[in-house]
C-alpha cells in the first residue's frame, strides 16, 4: 500500500539519503523506482530486502504510474524532466533551485509554512520545491522567534559542509583533506553583479517567500569549511518587539525539529559533527545582542545536517504531508 515513488538522482548523496529517510520514517510505498543518468543505468542497489535496478531517467515512460517523484539531480535535470513527471500526474518534490522562486510553486519547510501546501494533492501533477539547505537550517530556528517578536532584519554567516556540492565533493574532501584542512573558502556558487554569491541570494529571497514577508531584511555570507555533511550558521536577529533570551530559550525548547545545545558552563554548543545523521537542527549560543537596545536583538548559533534536514528529510516530510 502507499504511493508509487520515484527517486531521481538515486545514486547521489541526497538520493541515497532519501532511501535512508524512507526506512527510518517507515514511509509507506507501493513501489519504488530508482532513476539516475545513463552512466548508472543497470546498476543494482539493495534496499529493504529487495534489489532494484537503476533506470535511465531519459528512457521513455520513466514516470509512468508514479505518484510522487523526489528529485535531487541538479537544477538542469529538474528543469528538463520535472514537467514530464508532472504531466504524467506525479507530484514532484524538487530539491534543486530550479523552481523555488516560481510564484506558482510552493516553497515548503513543513514545520514552518505547511499552509503553502494547501492546493497540492496527490494524483494532480504539481511541483513543490525544497528550499536551499542553509535556508532550511536557519529558518528552523529563526521562525519560532519570528512568530513571537517579528524579525525585521537577519544577518547570517554560514560555515557549510562539502555535502552540499554532492557525493563527489565529499569524496574529494576525504581524499584531499590535507589541502582543505587548514583553510576555509567562500562558497563555490557563482558571484553575481551585486557582489553576493548565488547561495547568499537564495537565503535572502527564499526567506522572504517562506515567511511570506517581502519586507524582511536579510543579508548573508556563505563560506565552505572542511566539514563533511552538516552546516553551521551564525544568525543575528533584530526584532520589532522585545524578546529576552529566556523567553527565546522557552520558545526554541517547544519548537518542533529543534534541539537546544546551550551549556555555557561546560562550553558545550552545537557542532556539525554532533548533528550529523540527526533529524533535528541544534541551536545554542542563545544570547541577547548587546549592540541592540531594549532586548530587540538576539544572536544564535545553529547546526543542521545538510543532507538530512537540509535536503532529504525535508523532502520526505513534504511527501508525508501529501498522504494526510
Ligand atoms: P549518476 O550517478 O548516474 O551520475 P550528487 O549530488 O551526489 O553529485 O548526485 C547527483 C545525482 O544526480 C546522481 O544520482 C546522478 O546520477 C544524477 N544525475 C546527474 N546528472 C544527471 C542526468 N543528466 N540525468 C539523470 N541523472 C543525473
Amino acid at each position: 500500500d502507499g504511493p508509487s515513488v520515484a527517486i531521481v538522482g538515486a545514486t547521489g548523496a541526497v538520493g541515497q539519503e532519501f532511501l535512508r529517510v524512507i526506512t527510518d520514517r517507515d514511509f509507506p510505498y507501493r513501489s519504488l523506482r530508482l532513476l539516475a543518468s545513463e552512466r548508472s543505468a543497470g546498476k543494482r542497489l539493495a534496499f529493504e530486502d529487495r534489489e532494484y535496478t537503476v533506470q535511465d531517467l531519459a528512457a521513455p515512460g520513466a514516470f509512468d504510474g508514479v505518484d510522487i517523484a523526489l528529485f535531487s539531480a541538479g537544477g538542469g535535470v529538474s528543469r528538463k524532466y520535472g514537467p514530464a513527471a508532472v504531466a504524467s500526474g506525479a507530484v514532484v518534490v524538487d530539491n534543486s533551485s530550479a523552481f523555488r522562486m516560481d510564484p506558482d510553486v510552493p516553497l515548503v519547510i513543513p514545520e514552518v509554512n505547511p499552509e503553502a501546501m494547501a492546493n497540492v494533492r496527490l494524483g494532480q501533477g504539481a511541483i513543490v520545491a525544497n528550499p536551499n539547505c542553509s535556508t532550511i537550517i536557519c529558518l528552523m530556528a529563526a521562525t519560532p522567534l519570528h512568530h513571537h517578536a517579528k524579525v525585521l532584519r537577519m544577518v547570517v554567516s554560514t560555515y557549510q559542509a562539502a555535502s552540499g556540492a554532492g557525493a563527489a565533493a565529499m569524496e574529494e574532501l576525504k581524499l584531499q583533506t590535507k589541502e582543505y584542512a587548514f583553510n576555509i573558502f567562500s562558497h563555490n556558487a557563482p558571484v553575481l553583479e551585486n557582489g553576493y554569491n548565488e547561495e547568499e541570494m537564495k537565503m535572502v529571497k527564499e526567506t522572504r517567500k517562506i515567511w511570506n514577508d517581502k519586507d524582511v531584511k536579510v543579508t548573508a555570507t556563505c563560506i565552505r569549511v572542511p566539514v563533511m555533511r552538516a552546516h553551521a550558521e551564525s544568525v543575528n536577529l533584530q526584532f520589532e518587539k522585545p524578546l529576552d533570551e529566556d523567553t527565546a530559550r522557552e520558545i526554541l525548547r517547544a519548537a518542533p525539529g529543534v534541539t537546544i545545545v546551550d551549556d555555557r558552563a561546560a562550553n558545550r554548543f552545537p557542532t556539525p559533527l554532533e548533528v550529523s545523521d540527526k533529524d533535528d537542527v541544534a541551536v545554542g549560543r542563545i544570547r541577547q545582542d548587546l549592540s541592540q537596545d531594549d532586548n530587540r536583538g538576539l544572536d544564535i548559533f545553529v547546526c543542521g545536517d545538510q543532507i538530512r534536514k537540509g535536503a532529504a528529510l525535508n523532502a520526505v516530510q513534504i511527501a508525508e504531508m501529501l498522504l494526510k
